[in-house]
C-alpha cells in the first residue's frame, strides 16, 4: 500500500525525551531473585542511571530468602544486565557504577528479623548514599506473599505516615487478586498498612510509551475527538497476540490463565484509555476517575451472553509445558464481544482478543469507521477495493498510528483503491521509546500516580470479569488443545465478530 511520508516536528529546544530526574531514595525489591527482577526491573534501573534519571544519592536492596552477599547479588544483576540488555554493557565503567548501588539482605518474608536487617541496611544507606529516609518498597513476588511483607513492613515502623518527609511508596505487582473477593481482600490489607496515595498497583501496559499516546493522540488533536463514538465509528477491536507460549512460567500460568493474566488489566486498561470521556486534567485523578466510569460501564454478561460472547482457547502443546498439569483446562487465549452502556458508545462492540502461541507478535487498537452511507463508486469494473476507514494504534511492535482510506488510482478510469498514512514511532522521533518499566519505576519514585491503577478501577475490572472466570472454570470448555501454535486461535473466535457482520484485522 502506497504510504505518505509523515515527520515529526519536536518543540525547539527540547529533546525527544525531557530529562526526568528522580528524588534521593532507596529502592528495595523483595523477590530480587526472581524472574521479573532479572528480566525488567534491574535494566530498567540500569537504564534509569546511565540516562542519569537516577542520580548519586540512591541505592537498590535486594530483599529475598536465597542467602546470597550483595556482591553476589551484584554479580547476579550485571548477569542479567548482559542477558536482558545487551545493549547497555558497552562502557563496563558504568556497569561497575549501577553494581556499585546495589545491596542484599537475605531472610524469610515471614520473619520480623528480615526487617530489622532491611532497616540497618536503609540506615546504613541513607547515611553513606544520602538516600535520605525516602523509600519505595516494590512487591515483586507471588501474590501469596503479599500480606507478610506488608504485615512486616508495618511492623517495622518502615512505613511512615502519607503526605509525610521522608516518604515511603510501596508498588505491588499484577495480579492483583485472584478474582474479586480477593482483590477486596487484598486492597484492605494495603489500606491497612498504607494510604492509597502510598499505594502503587503497576500494569507495565500502561508505562508503555504507545498506550501513553492514546490519551495524546485523543486529547491533542481536535480532528479525531468528534468521530469518537457510535455515530461514526462501526467497532473497535483490541488484539494483544504472542508468540511465545507460557515457557518455563507454567506454574504461575496455572493459576492465572490468559483472563488473569491480560484481560482483567492489559486488556481493560488499554480499552479504558481508549473509550473513555475527556478528563478536565490530565492530573492523576481526573485521568483516573474518567477511566474509572468507562469500566463501571461495561455491559456485564451473564450466563448465555458468557457462552455467546467469551471464547476460550488453548494451545496444542500447552498441556506439555513444564509445570502444567497433563489434562489442564487453563485457557491461553481469549476473545470477547464487549460492550459499554453510556452515550457514546452505546452499540458499538469493542471486540476483545489476546493469546499466546498465536501466528504474530502484534498489540493494536483498531476503530473500524462506519462505511460511506452511499457507495458512488460501487459497480464491479471501477470498484477495486471500497473499504470503510480503519484507524490503528499500533502498540507493539513497529510502534506507529495508521489511518487506511480510499484514492483514487490514478488514470483515465474511476478505479479506487486503498492507501494508508503510517506513523513509525521510531522513524518520526529516532531512537527507541523508552521501556514500560523504565517509566514507571522513575514515576513511582517521583510520586506520579497517573500510570497506576487506582484501587476503584482495579476493584470495578474484577467486579466485571469474575463472573466470566467463575463460570468459565465451573464449566471449562471440552475441546482443549483447541488451537494450533501459529495459528490465530480457535476457530470458534472467528464467529464472534462474523456473527455481526464484521471480521477481525488479518496481518
Ligand atoms: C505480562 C504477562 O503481564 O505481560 C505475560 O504476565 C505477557 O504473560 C506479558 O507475556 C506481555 O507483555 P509485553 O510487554 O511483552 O507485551
Amino acid at each position: 500500500m502506497p504510504q505518505p511520508r509523515i515527520e515529526a516536528q519536536l518543540p525547539q529546544g527540547r529533546e525527544a525525551h525531557p530529562a526526568r530526574v528522580a528524588p534521593p531514595c532507596a529502592f528495595v525489591v523483595f523477590g530480587a531473585t526472581g524472574d521479573l527482577t532479572r528480566r525488567k526491573l534491574m535494566p530498567a534501573i540500569a537504564r534509569l542511571i546511565l540516562r542519569g534519571s537516577i542520580q548519586e544519592q540512591f541505592a537498590v536492596v535486594g530483599v529475598a530468602r536465597r542467602p546470597l552477599s550483595a556482591e553476589g547479588f551484584g554479580d547476579e544483576v550485571v548477569k542479567a544486565i548482559h542477558e536482558f540488555a545487551p545493549g547497555l554493557c558497552g562502557d563496563a565503567e558504568q556497569l561497575r557504577e549501577v553494581a556499585g548501588r546495589l545491596d542484599y539482605v537475605s531472610g524469610d518474608f515471614a520473619e520480623p528479623a528480615t526487617y530489622q536487617r532491611l532497616r540497618a541496611a536503609l540506615e546504613r544507606h541513607d547515611r553513606d548514599h544520602g538516600t535520605a529516609g525516602n523509600r519505595v518498597f516494590y512487591l515483586a513476588t507471588p501474590p501469596s506473599e503479599f500480606e507478610d511483607i506488608l504485615t512486616g513492613l508495618k511492623a517495622a515502623e518502615l512505613i511512615s505516615p502519607p503526605h509525610h518527609e521522608p516518604w515511603v511508596r510501596v508498588v505491588i505487582e499484577k495480579p492483583f487478586g485472584r478474582d474479586l473477593a480477593t482483590a477486596l481482600e487484598l486492597n484492605r490489607l494495603a489500606a491497612r498498612v498504607l494510604d492509597e496515595s502510598q499505594t502503587f498497583r503497576i500494569d507495565h501496559y500502561l508505562g508503555k510509551e504507545t498506550v501513553q499516546n492514546i490519551l495524546v493522540f485523543r486529547f491533542a488533536n481536535s480532528m479525531f475527538e468528534p468521530l469518537w463514538n457510535r455515530k461514526y465509528v462501526d467497532f473497535v477491536e483490541i488484539c494483544a497476540a504472542e508468540t511465545v507460549g507460557v515457557g518455563t512460567r507454567g506454574k504461575f500460568y496455572e493459576e492465572t490463565g490468559v483472563l488473569r493474566d491480560i484481560v482483567q488489566n492489559h486488556l481493560l486498561e488499554v480499552l479504558a484509555l481508549t473509550a473513555m470521556e475527556a478528563p478536565n486534567t490530565a492530573e492523576a485523578e481526573d485521568v483516573r476517575g474518567e477511566k474509572l466510569q468507562v469500566l463501571r460501564a461495561l455491559r456485564q454478561p451473564w450466563h448465555d451472553t458468557i457462552v455467546r460472547d467469551v471464547v476460550l482457547g488453548q494451545y496444542r502443546g500447552y498441556r506439555e509445558e513444564p509445570d502444567v498439569a497433563p489434562d489442564s483446562v487453563t485457557p491461553t487465549f481469549a476473545a470477547l464481544r464487549v460492550f459499554i452502556d453510556n452515550w457514546r458508545w452505546q452499540g458499538v462492540p469493542f471486540y476483545l482478543r489476546t493469546g499466546k502461541r498465536l501466528a504474530k507478535r502484534v498489540t493494536e487498537v483498531s476503530f473500524h469507521m462506519q462505511p460511506v452511507p452511499l457507495s458512488l463508486f460501487g459497480r464491479e469494473d471501477v470498484c477495486e477495493n471500497l473499504e470503510p476507514n480503519v484507524l490503528t494504534l499500533r502498540i507493539q511492535p513497529d510502534e506507529g498510528i495508521r489511518l487506511s482510506f480510499a484514492s483514487k488510482i490514478p488514470g483515465f478510469d474511476q478505479m479506487v483503491g486503498a492507501v494508508s498514512m503510517d506513523m513509525n514511532y521510531v522513524e518520526a522521533f529516532g531512537g527507541e521509546p523508552p521501556e514500560a518499566y523504565e517509566r514507571l519505576l522513575l514515576d513511582a519514585m517521583r510520586g506520579d500516580a497517573t500510570l497506576f491503577s487506582r484501587r476503584d478501577a482495579v476493584e470495578a475490572s474484577w467486579r466485571w470479569i469474575t463472573p466470566i472466570l467463575q463460570q468459565t472454570e465451573a464449566e471449562p470448555p471440552r475441546d482443549f488443545p483447541n488451537y494450533e501454535p501459529g495459528s490465530w486461535g480457535p476457530v470458534a473466535a472467528r464467529s464472534l465478530p462474523q456473527r455481526d457482520g464484521r471480521r477481525w484485522s488479518e496481518w
